[in-house]
């Protein structure tokens, strides 16, 4: 359900409010890290649409809030309902409590689909509003809402915020992985050929897709065959900064950085090169050098770069590619989220790279399983993107 189609008073179902708060939440991608995308449906106390709100920017007002200001009058509060994605923040933080906010309103009923895992809010948020008299409930725990629309509004909600409530429920940064492939799932020619697999539409949703990552990760093949620029040229993101990280285990490619377009379209420090610990390669070029320990296959764990990118400030990553990146981060079983742009083309075996050829699974039963997926049609292109499920 979107804002547009919805009328002023139009009666709303609980799921109804619910849906059109995720639908306003995603309006905030690109813009909050490392707060979660979060969104807000007021409702009359006869259930008759109000307002809608959403976290728009990191530092500026919460879902809850910036509803509440769309309404002409405070007044129209008294005997509302709230339907916000996530459990309204107890804490103060780069704003004050919504929870604290709220609770003096008049407000009859705050419906929430998903608990905060952040220590500071978890179950405090809504005890602030029950004090105050508040009805505060779980979507999951309502008794008026069929089971298959509680599993649906959980499910999307989760989804919505899944950057943030992984990095706060595993400590870990969130890795979404990126291909372009043609049908048969190839990434590129064997003579390294790989523009443009999809078409226009798709490479703009990509750019799109950036947006929601706090960095971007590409090996040290793509860098040198592609000369990659990784940024974000979008009319919805104007001058929009992204990091990138580059693989580079033997420094490499260092030399090759000043003159390059990963360096043109951003300021040099945004590029983090991982290179091998006690290497100290030269760094014409100035961008920021990360040394990481190498295994004894003279390769980064991939737990070792989350780790260290997690203490950098990431809480998300996507990776680019290419398949040898894909497979270490399969592999090691560290991604959550694929993105997949499916041109209706073919390559065949022998001549192009399988994009997943950098791992594998043995059995039916190990193979790698991709849930709740979604997908959109991008001109003659498929875009599909799911979350990954490991065995
Ligand atoms: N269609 C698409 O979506 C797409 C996307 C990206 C790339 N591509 C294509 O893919 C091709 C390149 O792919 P590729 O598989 O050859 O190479 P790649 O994945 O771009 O780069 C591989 C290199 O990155 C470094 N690396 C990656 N993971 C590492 C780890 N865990 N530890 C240490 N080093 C690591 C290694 O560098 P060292 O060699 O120094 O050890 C490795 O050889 C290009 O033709 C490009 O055009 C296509």
């Amino acid at each position: 359900m979107k804002f547009e189609n919805v009328q002023p008073g139009q009666l709303l179902t609980p799921t109804e409010a619910m849906r059109l708060a995720i639908e306003e939440g995603k309006k905030g991608a690109g813009f909050v890290s490392p707060n979660p995308l979060v969104g807000c449906t007021i409702v009359d106390r006869n259930h008759r649409f109000l307002a809608v709100g959403y976290h728009a920017q990191v530092g500026q007002d919460h879902a809850e809030i910036s509803a509440i200001k769309k309404l002409a009058d405070p007044e129209m509060l008294r005997d509302s309902h709230l339907y916000v994605t996530l459990e309204p923040c107890a804490h103060q933080g780069r704003t004050g409590s919504c929870a604290k906010a709220i609770a003096p309103l008049g407000v009859a009923s705050v419906t929430y689909a998903v608990e905060d895992p952040n220590p500071l809010v978890a179950g405090k948020g809504a005890d602030i509003l029950r004090a105050a008299g508040v009805r505060a409930v779980l979507f999951s725990d309502r008794e008026d809402v069929s089971e298959a629309e509680r599993t649906e509004i959980t499910a999307q909600a989760e989804d919505l915020a899944e950057i943030f409530l992984y990095f706060m429920r595993s400590k870990q940064v969130f890795v979404g992985v990126k291909v372009a492939t043609t049908l048969d799932g190839k990434m590129a020619t064997t003579s390294g050929e790989s523009k443009w697999i999809t078409g226009e539409l798709a490479r703009e949703h990509t750019h799109r897709t950036r947006a929601r990552y706090d960095a971007i990760a590409v090996g040290r093949n793509t860098f040198v065959a592609d000369n990659p620029s990784l940024n974000v040229r979008h009319r919805d993101f104007p001058g929009f900064q992204n990091r990138v990280v580059l693989f580079d285990p033997e420094g490499v490619t260092l030399a090759e950085l000043p003159g390059s377009n990963l360096v043109k379209v951003r300021p040099p420090e945004s590029v983090w090169a991982l290179v091998g610990k006690g290497l100290k390669p030269k760094n014409p070029a100035g961008v920021h050098v990360i040394e990481i320990p190498l295994n004894e296959k003279g390769e980064f764990e991939i737990g070792d770069v989350l780790a260290r990118l997690k203490l950098e400030g990431l809480t998300s990553l996507m990776v680019e590619g290419g398949s040898q990146t894909y497979g270490n981060f399969f592999s090691s079983g560290f991604v959550q989220r694929l993105h997949a742009y499916i041109a209706p083309s073919l390559l065949g075996g022998r001549h192009g790279v399988a994009w997943s050829a950098g791992f594998g699974s043995g059995t039916m039963a190990e193979r790698i399983r991709l849930r709740r997926s979604e997908r959109e049609i991008l001109g003659e292109d498929l875009y599909w993107t799911a979350r990954v499920e490991f065995a």
